[in-house]
């Protein structure tokens, strides 16, 4: 049985303890939505739960094992990751970077095969960028960027696609069909999301899962209407809001105040 999931995890930096003692697991083919404030060590816990940060203490534990025990083409075939700033050496073609994604399955001749060949046309054409691919990277936007970034993690194949905010730089349209794209993964192809989003009204709609961070812990978790509530988002981000129901999808939907705004608003008089 496939799994991944987090034990008596301490995450940070130096002497700074940024996740304290958590343990966590991902349920398997759903969608899971990290949130939480501003540097409240979402990303540190995805980059942990992908080997790019060793914990402090206790272990991430994939399909069982401890992945600090792993190497990294077995990691690799189970598990991806779009970190939330990725570098690349320049001069690279949008190609060029989608092919990294089968390094994993490459041998010593590091040939790529009729199937990796498939691959990687797939997700230049489920991420809208085939018309790019001979393009270099750094010629690019920032959302056609992010676009290639998508493809290479779509590329690599992987049952575990793990996501810090893949929607920035994307305008609205985008934004829309990356998520649509990522849910089809996971109805269609029962692939297991991990993903961090600051769109809470986007996350209560895509979400099976979410896991609010604060304080080092996690604060709550469960579904969107358990999660995205007026007390927790007082609580996590400090902000008074309204919840609605979204009109079309009946999820939890924020409606913030702005303070600015209210004291002269045709509102405030009404109440
Ligand atoms: N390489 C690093 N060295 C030292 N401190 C770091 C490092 N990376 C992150 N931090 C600190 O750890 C804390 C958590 O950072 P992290 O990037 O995990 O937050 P986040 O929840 O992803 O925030 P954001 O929503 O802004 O992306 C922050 O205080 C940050 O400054
Ligand atoms: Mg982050």
């Amino acid at each position: 049985m496939k799994n991944i999931r987090g034990s008596k995890l301490t995450l940070g930096y130096e002497n700074t303890v940024i996740i304290d003692g958590v343990s966590i697991e991902f349920p398997m083919n759903k969608i899971t939505i990290l949130i939480g404030a501003n540097g409240c060590g979402k990303s540190t816990m995805v980059r942990s739960f992908a080997r790019l940060l060793k914990p402090m203490e206790g272990q991430v534990l994939l399909n069982g094992r401890n992945i600090s025990t792993m190497v990294n083409k077995d990691i690799s075939k189970e598990l991806a990751i779009l970190p939330q700033n990725p570098i690349v050496a320049g001069g690279i073609t949008v190609k060029e970077l989608v092919e990294m994604g089968r390094f994993p399955y490459q041998n010593w001749q590091n040939k790529l095969k009729a199937e990796d060949k498939e691959m990687v046309e797939k997700a230049l054409k489920d991420t809208n960028m085939l018309e790019f691919k001979d393009r270099r990277l750094d010629s690019l936007s920032g959302g056609q960027k992010q676009r290639v970034w998508i493809a290479m993690v779509l590329a690599q194949g992987t049952d575990i696609i793990l996501l810090d905010e893949p929607t920035t730089f994307l305008d609205v349209t985008y934004q829309i069909e990356i998520l649509d794209l990522i849910y089809k993964l996971n109805r269609e192809e029962g692939k297991t999301i991990v993903m961090v989003l600051h769109d809470l009204n986007l996350s209560s709609r895509y979400a099976d899962h979410m896991i609010a961070l604060k304080d080092k812990r996690v604060y709550r978790q469960g579904t969107p209407d358990q999660v995205v509530t007026k007390d927790l988002i007082k609580d996590v981000f400090g902000m008074d809001c309204e919840i609605i129901k979204d009109p079309l999808y009946k999820t939890p939907m924020l409606v913030p105040y702005s303070q600015a705004i209210w004291s002269s608003s045709p509102a405030s008089q009404a109440i």
